[in-house]
């Protein structure tokens, strides 16, 4: 019978028997796959999982923080925290093309990944957060959507230098299982249930060139906005809400003074599959609400738009 706590028994079993005593080494994102598959084989084989967590400067607010307080204190497991805005910032210097931003992004990822790895010469196994409709998609070789260690690593095989095996206990899953086993091991709903979050994270919601003094305002208003849907019971009404940093200025007043500042776009849709989208009817109060919350708190921006383009023709990210 499939239930979760069957699913999550005949995992653990066959993890177990997989690797042994061997060390697992698990790339952590944040993300719902990554953070179901590090609390199962957390259960499955305690101390001998050892997560890999990246933290890229393209996070959204405390993100990093939070990560680190649910595996590491919380659960116990052992998390290797790696602080490299610095080295995404420099890397996406002067850069503008999102494809290229996204390869950056990427490579960048897999490389500071790789030198994590190399240091756990104890470490025999990569596990992945791969499910079943990335199986799939990869069969079609659809690639660059799915999370960069996924499009480089499952599937297709490990780089030949890379000589470690693969576990992918959620392989044969569904979303909608992948977060029920998800509850079940003890992960909070808020996180399990959270909106999807793009691999290059806010790499590709600041347009053109990555800052980081983008990034930081970009994070601000993120936040604001995420805080207001879910005070107003409106975040699981949309399938994914988000802020979008314009690197374009806009002319305000603010008191006896005029200001010259950037600007936020609002993006919010209603999807079932992500392929197409309509934009969310939030209310206009609750807009006026953000605008003003936006505009008043963050330092730096002085305009806020609503995005009312539908997918297609548009995206549902800007880049
Ligand atoms: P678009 O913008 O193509 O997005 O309408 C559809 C869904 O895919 C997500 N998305 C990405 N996810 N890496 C990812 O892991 C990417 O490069 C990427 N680009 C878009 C997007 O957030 C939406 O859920």
């Amino acid at each position: 019978l499939w239930t979760a706590k069957n699913i999550i028994a005949d995992s653990i079993d066959r993890v177990r028997e997989q690797v042994g005593e061997d060390q697992v080494i698990l790339g952590l994102s944040g993300g719902v796959d990554s953070s179901v598959v590090a609390a199962l084989l957390h259960q499955a084989i305690g101390d001998k999982l050892i997560c890999v967590f990246v933290d890229t400067g393209l996070l959204r607010l405390n993100e990093g923080d939070q990560v680190m307080a649910m595996f590491a204190e919380n659960m116990g497991v052992h998390v290797i925290r790696v602080n490299a805005a610095e080295r995404y910032y420099i890397a996406l210097k002067g850069v503008t093309d999102p494809e290229a931003k996204r390869k950056i992004i990427g490579n960048l990822f897999v490389e500071i990944f790789d030198e994590e790895s190399n240091k756990l010469t104890n470490a025999k196994w990569l596990a992945q957060g791969t499910i079943y409709p990335d199986v799939i998609e990869s069969a079609g070789s659809k690639t660059g959507k799915a999370h960069v260690i996924k499009s480089h690593h499952n599937v297709g095989g490990l780089p030949e230098d890379m000589k470690l095996g693969l576990v992918e206990p959620l392989r044969e899953l569904f979303k909608d299982e992948v977060r029920t086993i998800g509850v079940e091991l003890g992960l909070p709903e808020k996180m399990v249930y959270r909106h999807p979050f793009p691999g290059p994270g806010l790499g590709v919601r600041i347009l053109g060139e990555v800052k980081e003094e983008y990034a930081d305002l970009l994070r601000q208003a993120d936040n604001i906005f995420m805080e207001e849907l879910h005070k107003h019971d409106l975040y699981h009404k949309t399938s994914q809400a988000f802020a979008v940093f314009l690197p374009v200025k806009s002319v305000g007043v603010m008191g006896d003074g005029r200001r010259y500042d950037w600007v936020i776009a609002l993006r919010a849709v209603e999807t079932i599959d992500f392929m197409t989208a309509r934009w969310a009817r939030l209310p206009y109060d609750f807009l006026e609400l953000m605008s003003l919350r936006i505009i008043n708190e963050v330092d730096g921006i002085s305009r806020v738009t609503y995005d009312i383009s539908g997918k297609p023709p548009a995206t549902i990210e800007w880049e």
